[in-house]
């Protein structure tokens, strides 16, 4: 019964943490943990790792990917070291981040 209660409660507490993802809070960790290092400040992508914004892959594929990123050139990110709730704010960071302008809207490549 208390162990009942007790995942009631980390349930509970889990949904929270989604709903109160924070794109603020996530960027923070997105830098704090170094994913920038190879993905680039905003999420860009680099030689070193892939585009991951705008449009982030889905939140579960996105945490999945992350768990068990080791047997890619990725290394992994267990829950001890990015939780659940952190990585919701680092999803929320990089679905915040708005696409670049089309070439078309770009002045500097349309002249001729
Ligand atoms: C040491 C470099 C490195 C670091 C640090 C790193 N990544 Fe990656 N990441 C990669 C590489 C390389 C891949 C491509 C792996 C592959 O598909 O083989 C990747 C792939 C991914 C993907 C899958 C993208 C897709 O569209 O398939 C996600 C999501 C991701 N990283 C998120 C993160 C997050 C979040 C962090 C920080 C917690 C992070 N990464 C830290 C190098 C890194």
């Amino acid at each position: 019964m208390k162990k009942l209660l007790i995942s009631f409660a980390l349930a509970a507490l889990s949904a929270t943490a989604a709903q109160a993802a924070d794109a603020a809070r996530g960027k923070e960790i997105f830098m704090k943990v170094g994913c920038y290092q190879c993905h680039g400040t905003v999420g860009q992508g680099a030689n070193t790792g892939p585009k991951l914004a705008p449009e982030p892959l889905a939140l579960e594929s996105f945490v999945a990917f992350v768990r068990n990123a080791a047997a890619t050139q990725m290394p992994a990110f267990s829950a001890n070291m990015v939780s659940d709730a952190e990585m919701a704010d680092i999803h929320a960071y990089l679905s915040s981040i708005k696409p670049p302008p089309a070439f078309k809207d770009i002045p500097l490549l349309n002249n001729p």
